[in-house]
């Protein structure tokens, strides 16, 4: 059986003072997902600061549980909340009440108690996700993806956390030089092995995709394609969402 291609816009790029006419406006255009970026500064002071572990450097904050449920009022779109949070589980509940589609969380902060948080996410009526920093490696998620209630999707970061707008990383999709593949085997080339492993599996890819990266994503097997500057500052938002699909597509003939 496999796997649907599926076009999440970032809403961090939108309008958010127009956040409801820009989600319409995006799925007019074909989007099948909408991409809600939850921030929270302590997550990127955690992982960027992790020595000093004092968890208050100003990274970026964006939306929360409030938004997602004002702009559910407006539409049943299926919404794919990321969150680069520190203590995911604290936002399960209020993300659930407010309507909340998809429920992604990191595992760089959640090694302890990620079974606990996967069931959680489900009992709230939420698809529960994995998401991956660049320098993790993909090794972490296998018990997740193969936990008796699993994850139904993974996230590859293709950028750091924190900002759209950010250049791709093509290490994460796949081996860009032999070197990445004889140091860390298993700390690039995420996508690669997880559709490898998976055949079945969403894999979502998030940061820099746009018309010059997403065949290098798409190869590599992902089929759920976060695009946030690429679709938003595009003078043909609809053009872009479908050569995002056109990729995928394609893609899936070859593998
Ligand atoms: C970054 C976010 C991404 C970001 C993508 O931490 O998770 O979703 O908004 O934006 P672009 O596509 O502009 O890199
Ligand atoms: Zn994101």
């Amino acid at each position: 059986m496999g796997v649907t291609s599926k076009i999440a816009p970032s809403m961090l790029s939108s309008d958010f003072a127009n956040l409801a006419s820009e989600a319409h406006r995006m799925l007019n255009y074909g989007a099948d997902w909408l991409h809600m970026d939850i921030m929270e500064d302590g997550l990127l002071t955690f992982l960027i600061m992790l020595p000093l572990q004092d968890g208050h450097f100003v990274g970026n904050l964006t939306i929360g549980a409030p938004v997602i449920e004002s702009l559910r009022k407006h539409t049943k779109a299926y919404l794919d909340c990321h969150l680069m949070v520190t203590n995911p589980l604290d936002y399960v509940e209020p993300f659930g009440k407010a309507g909340a589609s998809g429920f992604t969380f990191h595992i760089e902060t959640s090694k302890d108690n990620w079974k606990e948080l996967i069931e959680n996410i489900k009992s709230h009526g939420m698809r529960p996700g994995v998401a991956i920093k660049p320098g993790t490696s993909v090794e972490e998620v296998y018990p997740l993806v193969e936990a008796e209630t699993p994850v139904e999707m993974v996230l590859v970061m293709t950028v750091e956390p924190g900002f759209g707008g950010q250049k791709f990383m093509p290490e994460t999709v796949y081996d860009t030089l032999l070197i990445f593949w004889l140091i860390s085997p298993s700390f690039s080339n995420q996508v690669r092995i997880l559709r490898k492993k998976y055949p079945a599996l969403d894999i979502e890819v998030d940061g820099g995709l746009g018309p010059s990266t997403i065949d290098m994503a798409a190869l590599a097997g992902a089929n759920c394609i976060v695009a946030g500057s690429s679709v938003f500052g595009a003078p043909e938002p609809a053009q872009v969402i479908s050569l995002l699909r056109n990729s995928v597509e394609k893609a899936q003939l070859t593998y």
